[in-house]
Formats: structure tokens, sequence, C-alpha cells
């Protein structure tokens, strides 16, 4: 059959004499994008983005660009180091060799599967749920959760504390919905915010357990109570503590409540109290992917209306298997996260008594202070080319103009080497650039904790108590002796003992051979 020519519209005069309206000129596109482009240049704010290739043979090592240039990562969330983790490697091998790279299709086309469903069954458990529900990011899930809530309840209000992640600001925006902030972690401010509303309005108070960037840890408790008092909901994002803490490793909630959770005992918990808990599988988990839990009727909810989750391919087969290994480990093992605690109470103490500022907290996160856009990138430059340290700096809009810091994240594979390569690296880099310490912000009235003695032994307690590590008798020995790197010595002894226990296993092998 002869091919037709192609039909190809004319086009319309009107509407081109149009395209040349105004003054004359079409749209300049590459001027707007410089102009945005010097905009985020000259307010310091434009990231820059380092060719990192963490090495799963060598954790926590990375090599640059170049294979031969080798580097430590010290500021990735792959926390626990699950994302080299044997079994979530081989479950995910398994499954890709079974069932193959993609999913095919969306959930509710060709996209439903055993791993969403066994996913989400495990995660339930983890968060003592009715339902979850997987999405392919927890930036999507939270987007995703508050923008249909907040559409469809009927002048619904959303709380949002001061500090939250971009997900859920941007969440907030495309509900439409009225937003009110509160002073971050401020249960006061909340509760005269919530007192101001009417009862029968719906409101959902937004919040985390874990603030990334400064590692502060929300009052949970407290904010479940006002919800209950005002007839709230609560939407919990438990990003930075899923696998962290707890004795399941289901976040702050469940560690609120840490024997009950351990004795299986979740009924009248704050877990329990908790409407909507969200988590990614980015971070602990070192996969990816994120979650809501919640009730039967609420999962089922924004399955039905979000196009967040509704119009996107599903998550990967091998990824969601690997994701539900990771979080089965973590359930029934404690071991990565005792050991994350106790290098980051190391980390904290050696720069503590060096006098770099560090944001005190109770949590794993580690920020430190810097103050300034322009020199905090340069600490990070310089870690990375002089010492073969990579910390990233956070900067403008992640945290305020003049709040700039260098956040770094130890992990069980921190061992005393790299440690103390770091802290060396930091001293000089300080040193050098002549960055404020601890004692210059003191000098000044302290600032965002750091250097103010008001209040930081409180801010600064540990989550995780000795008991709950396990180390509580160890620990007033050593203190016993001298009060100083007391974590560090522990280590330095639990790592003599490991190092006894193997000679003498192998001596026994040996014998056993030779007889
Ligand atoms: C508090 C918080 N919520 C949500 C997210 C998004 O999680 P994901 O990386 O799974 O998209 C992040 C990511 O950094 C976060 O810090």
């Amino acid at each position: 059959m002869p091919v037709k020519p192609q039909q190809h519209a004319t086009v319309n005069p009107a509407i081109a004499t149009h395209a040349h309206d105004g003054n004359g000129t079409k749209f300049d596109y590459h001027g707007f994008y410089n102009t945005e482009l010097d905009k985020k240049h000259k307010d310091k704010s434009y990231r820059y983005f380092n060719n990192i290739n963490r090495l799963a043979k060598e954790f926590p090592r990375a090599h640059m660009a170049n294979k031969e240039e080798k580097v430590t990562v010290w500021c990735a969330n792959d926390y626990l180091g699950m994302g080299r983790n044997p079994h979530v490697l081989k479950t995910m091998h398994d499954t890709l060799d079974e069932y193959g790279a993609g999913a095919g299709g969306t959930r509710n086309i060709s996209g439903h599967n055993r791993h969403a469903v066994e996913l989400e069954q495990s995660i339930a458990k983890l968060h003592a749920k009715e339902g979850a529900l997987v999405f392919s990011s927890c930036y999507v899930a939270n987007d995703a959760t508050l923008a249909t809530l907040g559409s469809k309840m009927p002048d619904c209000v959303i709380l949002s504390d001061s500090l939250n992640h971009a997900s859920m600001i941007q969440g907030i925006r495309h509900s439409g919905a009225r937003k009110v902030i509160f002073k971050h972690n401020d249960v006061q401010d909340l509760e005269e915010k919530l007192a101001a509303l009417p009862l029968h309005v719906p409101k959902i108070i937004a919040f985390e357990s874990v603030y990334s960037m400064c590692g502060s840890i929300g009052p949970i408790e407290e904010i479940c109570d006002l919800a209950e008092k005002y007839g709230a909901i609560t939407f919990l994002d438990e990003v930075h503590a899923v696998g962290m803490y707890g004795p399941h490793g289901a976040g702050v909630a469940e560690h609120l409540d840490f024997e009950a959770h351990a004795a299986g005992r979740p009924r009248g918990t704050v877990v329990d109290r908790v409407d909507i808990i969200t988590g990614t599988l980015g971070k602990a988990y070192g996969c990816v992917g994120g979650y809501i839990a919640g009730s039967n009727e609420l999962v089922d909810t924004v399955r039905s209306l979000a196009p967040g989750f509704i119009f996107t391919t599903t998550l990967p087969p091998a990824v969601m298997a690997g994701a539900r290994a990771a979080i089965d480990y973590q359930m029934s093992y404690n071991g990565d996260r005792r050991l994350q605690q106790l290098h980051t109470r190391a980390v904290k103490e050696a720069l503590n008594e060096r006098d770099i500022p560090v944001i005190p907290n109770p949590s794993h996160i580690i920020p430190i202070l810097v103050g300034n856009a322009a020199l905090a990138k340069q600490a990070s430059d310089k870690l990375l080319q002089d010492h073969q340290i990579y910390v990233q700096s956070i900067n403008y809009p992640t945290v305020p103009v003049g709040q700039e810091r260098l956040r770094v994240t130890p992990t069980p594979g921190h061992t005393k080497e790299y440690r103390d390569h770091l802290v060396s690296a930091i001293e000089s880099i300080w040193k050098e650039l002549g960055i404020k310490r601890t004692s210059d912000w003191a000098a000044e009235g302290g600032f965002i904790g750091v250097g103010e003695l008001a209040g930081s032994a409180e801010a600064e307690t540990p989550l995780w108590t000795d008991d709950q590590l396990g180390i509580a008798d160890a620990v007033r020995e050593l203190r016993a002796v001298s009060p100083t790197r007391v974590t560090d010595r522990l280590l330095e002894r639990e790592a003599k003992e490991r190092e006894e226990a193997t000679s003498a296993a192998a001596t026994v092998t040996t014998a056993a051979a030779a007889a």
C-alpha cells in the first residue's frame, strides 16, 4: 500500500503574529536559568555534587570519579551499613534473578506483587499498626499523604513544626489546606495554636521524631496528648529514626516504651497513639523507598485517593525484598544499633574534648557548627582534598543563614582508626581556617545550644541509655578510673576482648587439628 505523505498543520497567521506581541521578543529561557543560578551562587546556596561511589566491600570507604582515589564517607544516611549487609544483598540477588529488574507497572496495573504485600506486612508489624503503604520514597509518601488528607478533609488545618522537612512542607502546600506553623518542639506554642481553632475542624499535627540537621527529638507523647485534647490526628515522620531506635528499630515512638515493646506489648504505648507514622527504606535500611503506617481505613483512603501512589511504577521487586530483609534483620538484632550509638558517643566526646562546636542533641546526628556558608564549604572541600574524608557542608536553605554546619553520621563501620583520622583532620582545618570553637561561641553568650550552659546536659543526654545499650556497669567502672574518653576506652576494651576471644578460638582450633 502506498504510504500517504504526512500532513503538516499550517501555522495559523493570527497565532504566529500573536507570538511576537508584547514587547516583540520571545521569552529568554537561557537568561532565566542563568539568573536563577546566579542567585544561588550569590547567596551561597548553590549545591555541589561530589562523585562518591560507596564500596560495598570496603564500607565506609568510597572511590571518587577515579577508582584509585579513595575516601572515607562520614555523611551518608546508610546509618547501619545495611546497604552492604550480606542478608540484604543475597535476598536482592535471588529476587533479581527470579523476578527481573522492574515491577512492570503501577500497583494497580501489574505492579502489585508478593514483594509489595510482604513488605507492607513487615512494616505494619514493625510499627504495630493495622496496615502500611509503600511509596517510591518517603518524600513522595509525605507529600502524597498530606496533600491527599489536607485537600479531602473539609476545612482541614495542618499544624507543622517550624523545622519540618521539605517533603511535608510541599505536601501541605499541595493540599491547599490552611497551614499553621508552631515553634520547633514547642508544645506550649502548639497548644495555643490548637486552642485557637474550632474543635470540630479536622486538624493534622505534622512533625518529626529525629530532626536530621540538628539531631533534636520531637516531644511525641506531649503532642499525642494535645492531639487528643483538641481533636487532631498526628502525622509523625520517623525517617531518621527507623532502624535506629527502639528494641526492634521501629523508631523513637517505640523507644519511649522500650520495655513494653521488648516484651511484645505495644497496646497503649505511644506508638499506639500516633495516627500516621512515615518512614524511609533508604537510610538505616540501606535501600530505597518510603511508607506510611496506620489504621486500615487510613491506608485504604490514601491508597485509593493519592495520585503520588496511584500513578507511578512500583519499586523493583529486588528493592522491596531487600528492604524487607533489612527491616526483619534489624527487628531481631540490636548489635548494629548499639555499635552505631557507641561510635556516635565516641566522636562527640572526642570533638567536645577538642573544643570543636558540636550542636548538642540526644540523637545519632553530629552537627558541627561553622556558622558561615563559604567557610563551611571550604572546610568540606579541605576535608576531601587534604584528608580524603567526605563530609558535605550543609548550607541555606537546608539550615538558616548563619547556622551552616558539617553534619557527621557515624556508622558501626566507623572504627577507632577512622574516628582518630576524622577528629585530627577537623582539628587541623579548624586551626587553619580560624573557625570558631565552642569557647568562642560561649564567649558571645552561646548560639543554638553551642557554648550555652543552661539546659545543655539535658539536651545532650543520649536517648539510648547505658542500660538499654547494656554498658551501665562497664561505664561506671571506667568513670571511676577517669571521667574522660569513657566511650572510646569502652570500645577499646571491647575490641581487645574480641581480639583475645578470636585468638583463643584460633588456638583451640589449631590444637584440635593437631590432635
Ligand atoms: C525528615 C525527612 N523526611 C523525609 C525525607 C524523604 O525521605 P526519602 O529519602 O525516602 O525520600 C527525608 C530525606 O532526607 C527527611 O530527612
